[in-house]
């Protein structure tokens, strides 16, 4: 685990919206309180990349999550665009040529690369279906030990594989993970939730949540909430 971070630092609230205004407005309302935020496909594609901008220029972190994947060159020219904008983390597939063709992009700038080992919508018959010969507990393994060798910063995964990672991985590497239900909420479509302070004391750095602040009545009060119970984790 990363000693030196904040318990505000480790929210990342997920702007899942659909639109620069409501992303905007949506980080006018959390203020001070929030100080990063992951933007993902369907803002880019919609409206680029100006909400990063924008977040960056305001002094946020952000986590720009596309999962890049394609030759190592294409790759390596993409993330190197990234790495201008300031964010502070992309995520890539953890492919080995992949995540080679990223860090070769980042290098020399802030950019820090979260690999995807696999993603948690595969379960075993998608693995088996892809074709892989080994089962899926096992490719997250492999994949999370090759992305620690090549130097990748840290990777992606649900709380509940926080612990077993922790200890396979060491405390320098970052474990970034969704999935987190405050003890009050909505579990909504996520499958295998935890509750913010389990999910520090099972050894992840960052917290991402979107719906459970996005649509509470108050996002602020959801936030600090939050980051209380982050804080009482640590
Ligand atoms: O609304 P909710 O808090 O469930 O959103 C979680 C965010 O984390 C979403 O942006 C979702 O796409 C992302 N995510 C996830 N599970 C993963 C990887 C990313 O929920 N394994």
């Amino acid at each position: 685990m990363q000693p030196a971070l904040s318990p505000r630092d480790r929210l990342i609230v997920g702007l899942d919206l659909a639109d620069a205004d409501s992303a905007l407005a949506m980080v006018a309302r959390l203020g001070d309180s929030v100080s990063f935020y992951k933007i993902g496909m369907e803002l880019i594609y919609g409206s680029g990349f100006d909400v990063v901008r924008r977040l960056v220029d305001d002094g946020k972190q952000v986590f720009v999550d596309l999962k890049l994947h394609d030759i190592p060159h294409t790759v390596e020219r993409a993330t190197a665009q990234i790495a201008k904008l300031g964010a502070t983390f992309l995520t890539v597939h953890g492919f080995v040529p992949t995540m080679q063709g990223a860090l070769t992009g980042a290098a020399g700038s802030s950019l820090r690369l979260l690999a995807v080992t696999v993603l948690t919508s595969f379960d075993e018959e998608d693995v088996r279906l892809a074709g892989y010969r080994l089962g899926l507990a096992d490719l997250v393994a492999l994949r999370a030990e090759q992305a620690q060798r090549l130097g990748v910063s840290g990777l992606v995964m649900s709380a509940h594989e926080a612990a077993a990672m922790r200890a396979r991985l060491g405390p320098a590497m970052v474990l970034v993970t969704p999935g987190i239900r405050p003890s009050s909420g909505v579990i909504g479509d996520q499958k295998r939730v935890m509750t913010p302070g389990a999910a520090i004391k099972a050894g992840a750095d960052h917290l991402v949540v979107a719906r459970p602040i996005l649509t509470a009545a108050d996002p602020r009060a959801m936030a600090n909430s939050i980051i209380d119970e982050i804080a009482a984790a640590l």
